[in-house]
């Protein structure tokens, strides 16, 4: 533990300090909750965009009387007016919500995101940023475990160790197979993140966001944390978001989860690329005999009803979780299988969805 505190800093406080903190989160120390609390809450200033709701009521109010009283009108009389309060109040209502700031450094942020845990989205995070890397482009990717609640990336990339600091006070992403990481499983025992809430969640992400030493990259991958709730929301509106790709199972219940997925990225402009559907045949590693445990072509259907490419089939395949638990992605280890080509031609997909959209 010793060797874990004196180079390193998480939200403007030495790493000890915090797992300690963190540390007595769990034991419901309420003194150690507020200095999480305040510490991350220093880190304000670097979300940008925040504007404080309460001088835009005003500056409206003011706006109305304003116009009011120099046009000699009645605003609700007079249609023109009553327009240019409108487009006011639009102006308003956008200054309200969270700035899209680009990471320095990243041309592309592209999430892997899903409406339900266990559907393999870190699997695929992994192997597609690796793809897109050993891709004929050979882009410079980088790979966000914003899954702060569990963070697999560690184990998945087989990276462990504490970043170190640049002279920019910025933490130098841990880099394995060409990927640069970042992962609160860095920066905290893998057991202790599962306690943080709410702000601290979307703070700490910001952390890893924004206090990383990216440049420069192509494509930044972000392992998303399961389900549709805040964090998932202000991840996709504080990013200029290239693109989403989405992983479900072929599963009815996991297939309603994608559908208020795609909901919310619909909403908030997030370009979604399309649907991978993982784990749909299991191919027998003796006889290559597939079945289909989860139910047959449920992604397919879907991607016909919302209106979205399915872009890749992962079959249910041994290899594919025993080397993510050992920490070496199948498409580096077996390239030449057809489970690593399914994720090549995912990889593909994305890097020609990437080449037609506008650099933030
Ligand atoms: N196509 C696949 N074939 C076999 N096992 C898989 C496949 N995709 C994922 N898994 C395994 O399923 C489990 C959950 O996958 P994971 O990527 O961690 O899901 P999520 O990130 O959505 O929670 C892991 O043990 C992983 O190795
Ligand atoms: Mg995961
Ligand atoms: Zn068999």
């Amino acid at each position: 533990m010793a060797t874990f505190g004196h180079r390193l800093t998480v939200a403007g406080m030495p790493a000890v300090c915090m797992l300690r903190s963190v540390r007595s989160l769990v034991s419901g120390t309420q003194s150690c909750q507020n200095s999480i609390r305040h510490a991350m809450g220093r880190t304000r200033s670097t979300t940008g965009g925040q504007t404080n709701p309460r001088s835009c009521v005003t500056t409206l109010a003011t706006s109305r009387r304003h116009l009011c009283s120099t046009g000699g009108v009645n605003a609700a009389a007079n249609p023109d007016t009553e327009k240019r309060l409108q487009e006011l109040r639009a102006a308003h209502m956008a200054r309200g919500l969270p700035k899209q700031d680009a990471i320095d450094g990243v041309r592309h942020v592209v999430l892997v995101a899903s409406g339900k845990g266990g559907v393999g989205k870190s699997t695929t995070a992994v192997n597609l940023a690796v793809a897109l890397s050993r891709s004929e482009k050979s882009l410079s990717v980088g790979l966000l475990d914003a899954d702060v609640y569990g963070p697999s990336i560690p184990r998945l990339m087989s990276l462990s160790g504490n970043p170190e600091l640049d002279n920019n006070n910025h933490m130098i992403p841990l880099v394995n197979y060409g990927i640069k990481c970042m992962s609160m499983g860095f920066l905290v025992e893998e057991s202790a993140a599962v306690v943080w809430r709410g702000l601290m969640v979307m703070q700490g992400i910001q952390r890893l966001v924004r206090q990383v030493a990216w440049s420069p990259l192509d494509v930044l991958v972000v392992d998303m944390p399961p389900g549709t709730g805040d964090a998932q929301l202000s991840i996709s509106q504080m990013l200029p978001i290239s693109g989403v790709v989405l992983v479900t199972t072929p599963q009815d219940i996991a297939l309603l989860d994608v559908r208020r997925a795609n909901t919310m990225f619909t909403k908030v402009n997030a370009p979604v690329v399309g649907i991978v559907q993982n784990m749909s045949a299991f191919i027998c590693p003796k006889c290559s005999h597939r079945s289909h445990i989860f139910g047959e072509a449920g992604a397919e259907r879907l991607a016909k009803e919302e209106g979205i490419a399915l872009i890749g089939d992962v079959p249910l395949h041994m290899e594919i979780r025993q080397m993510s638990d050992d920490g070496t992605p199948i498409v580096v280890t077996k390239p030449d299988s057809p489970q690593a080509k399914a994720y090549f031609n995912i990889a593909e997909t994305v890097a020609r969805h990437l080449a037609a959209v506008q650099e933030p």
